[in-house]
């Protein structure tokens, strides 16, 4: 009962700031709606801000940006997250809920000082020199400088006192509305809300445990070891918990601070190439990469090094991903949108109800326009657009890796441009695209996979004698008849002659395979 009553409570609060940005039913979608819901919508749109300071009308995910700044952590990371959505909420709403910006007056440096001192049971003079005022802050955390007793400069990253109980009480209220409008229309329950809501939870879960994030780092760093234009910061792990993360200091100035580029002698044509390649080698090789490559993540250090910062939300991409990936990628380079179609259905991305040639046509309307135009002058992010609207059309379920992965690249694209107007995001990407290709499908591929099947039909291969017998002996009862009274018996007996006849045939073929295999890998 009180549990319901301060969800409802925290719901009303929620909405009448929303009423206020016209967020909640705006005027733009309401039409869609019943008209009870029609006439609420009206209702909260009296006295709605909806232009901005300079008189410019806001979209629908403008304003709703707008209403979600500055309000509790679960309502920002909701928008954060629904940005990551355009399959659900449209492309231009998510584009502009990506412009959301995660700043929050900061909360005194004793509390600081008091979760650490909690976290490490030590005094703060016990294990930092020189302990900074908040440097930067944000809906689930905040950034401080120190030095390490050692002398060594560090970022600490503390969690907001108690964030956890408020966003635990947000996540009750969201579920609660979520399986209020589940249950308002079909439309609404396509929308999955609820599933919508658990996704979101799981996902803010990792980011309120710094360890998470601290292991994120070290991972991305391991990976990029080898790779001397980028620079990830060393995580300091005997000062790192669940709420406290620490981490070497980077002195470096912003990404978009061009006159401290220009100082530090850096390209920014070589550095908007850096970023792209670095994402997408990540991405398509290693299938771990940064899912929040934003400005204010992105730094250059002293020596001209672009340096990486922020680990919460990392995107991954198993093998089997990154080869469909790759090959949907392939047919399109190709115009073979046939072939790109087919990986989808063998994929299961799209429902087997839906036509094969219907899609590939849809996939056509949007690759061919491509080719005739110069390659600056593509939009990675139109040409998502696009391809979310064939998805939509063939009720395609986007999977949430891919949908971040191509998030994450339209982050990239606008940082890229940025830096250089006029990069060619196609012929940057293409070679390590080629790459991830022959990778995940070339020769080298086709081979590993050849020698893994063929040993498992080696080890299998002594059983074949065996199960000959077994085959021998099943088909001698089956032309003797069915030897059984009742029909159950009847069944039984049939079915486990269907049985044995399908385990003939797939040794059959593995015995065949075995063969085959063997002369291959003989002559490699
Ligand atoms: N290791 C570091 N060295 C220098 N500055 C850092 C470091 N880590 C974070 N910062 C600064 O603190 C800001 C916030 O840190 P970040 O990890 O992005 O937190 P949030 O998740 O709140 O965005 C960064 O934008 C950057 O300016
Ligand atoms: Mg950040």
């Amino acid at each position: 009962m009180f549990d319901a009553l301060s969800d409802f409570a925290r719901l009303i609060a929620a909405g009448a700031r929303l009423s206020r940005h016209d967020a909640l039913i705006p005027e733009e979608v309401a039409h869609h709606l019943p008209a009870p819901a029609r006439a609420a919508g009206a209702l909260t749109r009296l006295g709605a801000r909806k232009i901005d300071a300079s008189g410019h009308r806001l979209r629908p995910g403008e304003r709703l940006a707008a209403a979600f700044e500055g309000m509790s952590p679960a309502y920002v990371k909701l928008g954060q997250f629904m940005a990551t959505r355009p399959d659900i909420i449209g492309f231009d709403m998510a584009a502009d809920l990506g412009r959301l910006q995660d700043k929050m007056p900061p909360f005194p440096r004793a509390e600081a000082v008091a979760e650490i001192e909690r976290a490490f049971q030590k005094p703060l003079d016990a294990l930092f020199d020189d302990f900074s005022g908040p440097i930067a802050a944000a809906s689930i955390a905040q950034v401080h400088r120190a030095r390490l007793k050692d002398g060594r400069e560090v970022a600490v990253k503390v969690l907001r006192p108690r964030i956890e109980t408020e966003v635990t009480a947000e996540f009750r209220a969201f579920a609660r509305a979520a399986r209020l409008i589940e249950g308002l229309s079909p439309a609404t329950k396509r929308m999955e809300p609820v599933r919508f809501i658990e996704t979101l939870q799981a996902a803010a879960a990792l980011e309120l445990d710094l360890r998470m994030e601290a292991a994120a780092a070290s991972a991305l760093k391991d990976d990029l070891a080898d790779t001397p234009s980028v620079r990830i910061p060393e995580i300091v792990w005997p000062l790192t918990a669940r709420r406290v993360l620490t981490l070497e200091w980077i002195e470096a100035s912003p990404i978009g601070d061009f006159a401290a580029l220009a100082a530090k002698g850096v390209d920014r044509k070589v550095l908007a190439r850096t970023i792209i390649e670095i994402f997408l080698t990540q991405a398509l090789m290693k299938g771990f990469f940064h899912a929040d490559m934003h400005q204010g993540n992105l730094m250059i250090d002293g020596a001209g090094r672009l340096a990486l910062v922020d680990f919460g939300i990392m995107g991954r991409l198993d093998e089997e991903t990154r080869r469909v990936f790759a090959e949907i990628i392939h047919g399109f380079i190709t115009r073979d949108y046939r072939r790109t179609a087919k990986v989808h259905f063998d994929a299961g991305y799209v429902p087997k109800t839906q036509s094969i040639d219907a899609f590939a046509q849809g996939l056509r309307a949007v690759g061919e326009p491509l080719f005739g135009l110069a390659a600056d002058k593509v939009d990675m992010s139109r040409v998502l657009q696009q391809l979310f609207d064939v998805t939509a059309l063939f009720d395609m379920h986007l999977r949430p890796e891919l949908v971040l992965l191509q998030r994450t690249m339209v982050t990239v694209e606008g940082v890229a441009r940025a830096l250089d107007p006029e990069i060619n995001m196609w012929e940057t990407a293409a070679p390590i695209v080629r790459a991830a290709i022959a990778e995940a499908i070339g020769p080298r591929r086709q081979l590993e996979k050849l020698r893994a099947a063929t040993q498992k039909a080696l080890d299998i291969a002594p059983l074949l004698p065996r199960y000959v017998e077994i085959i021998a002996a099943a088909s001698a009862q089956a032309a003797a008849g069915p030897s059984a009274e009742t029909a159950p018996d009847l069944a039984r007996t049939l079915e486990r002659q269907g049985r044995l006849t399908r385990a003939a045939l797939w040794f059959a073929g593995a015995a065949g395979f075995v063969l085959a295999a063997a002369l291959l890998a003989g002559k490699i």
